[in-house]
């Protein structure tokens, strides 16, 4: 996690009370901050118990601006100001068909079902089995059953579900996989960062009738996608 520093592991000392008061604090901050705008996100921000996807060792920074390591090869808890970051321009809402390429810890893939609400749908793709089967457990033990959680190559999207209203992509790409393009619904959106030299933009891609509107959002900086469409070179798989 090169340009975070992570504070070192140690044993969980904080209670739920604490936990509870940290999260509501973040949330106030959040919105304070802009970057939390509409009830929804903030509701599941509220509900969903960000501590329970994070691994004991860390569990008690989980409110601190950092990412944290998760079980797997570079797979990572992003910031908790990551998810309104990502959710708010994409405008994740009630009844949406959402698709997450980087299930992580799952609490994102959380979050979203929590804002989609009993008339949308969430799937979330993961390429490690080892951080897959760790967010499978934090997602059961936190009682959402019925999120599709596929184990494979999220830059390949997941045609069976498609199309989608929703795309979000967790890790960096040299170029949006153009099967997750195929797979947005027309009216729909998708956001991902974007290697670019050397920097990472977050870019929000919008599939009109007529053509994709691409507009960047800030700069950010993630762990590189892996698969076919990773940085080790974008080929057509
Ligand atoms: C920043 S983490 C995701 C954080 C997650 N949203 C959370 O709330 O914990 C990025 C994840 O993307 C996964 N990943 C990388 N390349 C992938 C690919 N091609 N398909 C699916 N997952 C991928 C990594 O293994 C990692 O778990």
């Amino acid at each position: 996690m090169q340009g975070w520093i992570i504070p070192p592991p140690k044993e969980p000392v904080k209670t739920r009370a604490q936990f509870r008061r940290e999260r509501e604090e973040k949330v106030r901050r959040l919105a304070r901050d802009g970057y939390l705008n509409s009830d929804r996100i903030k509701d599941a921000m509220l509900k969903v118990r960000r501590e329970d996807f994070i691994p004991p060792l860390y569990r008690d920074y989980a409110y601190l601006e950092v990412p944290l390591p998760l079980p797997g090869e570079n797979a990572t808890i992003s910031c908790p100001h990551s998810y309104p970051l990502f959710y708010e321009p994409l405008g994740l809402d009630a009844g949406h068909k959402f698709l997450e390429v980087g299930l992580g810890s799952g609490y994102g893939t959380a979050l979203a079902r929590e804002i989609v609400g009993p008339n949308g749908k969430v799937v979330s793709i993961e390429i490690d089995p080892e951080t897959f089967e760790f967010a499978r457990k934090n997602l059961r033990k936190a009682g959402y059953d019925d999120i599709v959680l596929v184990l494979g190559d999220g830059g390949l999207g997941y045609p069976e579900l498609s199309p989608f209203d929703r795309i979000c992509v967790t890790s960096a790409c040299s170029e949006i996989p153009p099967p997750l393009i195929e797979q947005l619904r027309a009216g729909g959106r998708l956001i991902a960062p974007v290697s670019e030299q050397g920097t990472q933009d977050l870019v929000l891609l919008e599939k009109g009738r007529k053509g994709i509107k691409r507009r960047v959002i800030c700069e950010v900086l993630y762990v590189s996608l892996k698969g076919g469409y990773g940085a080790g070179g974008f080929r057509n798989t």
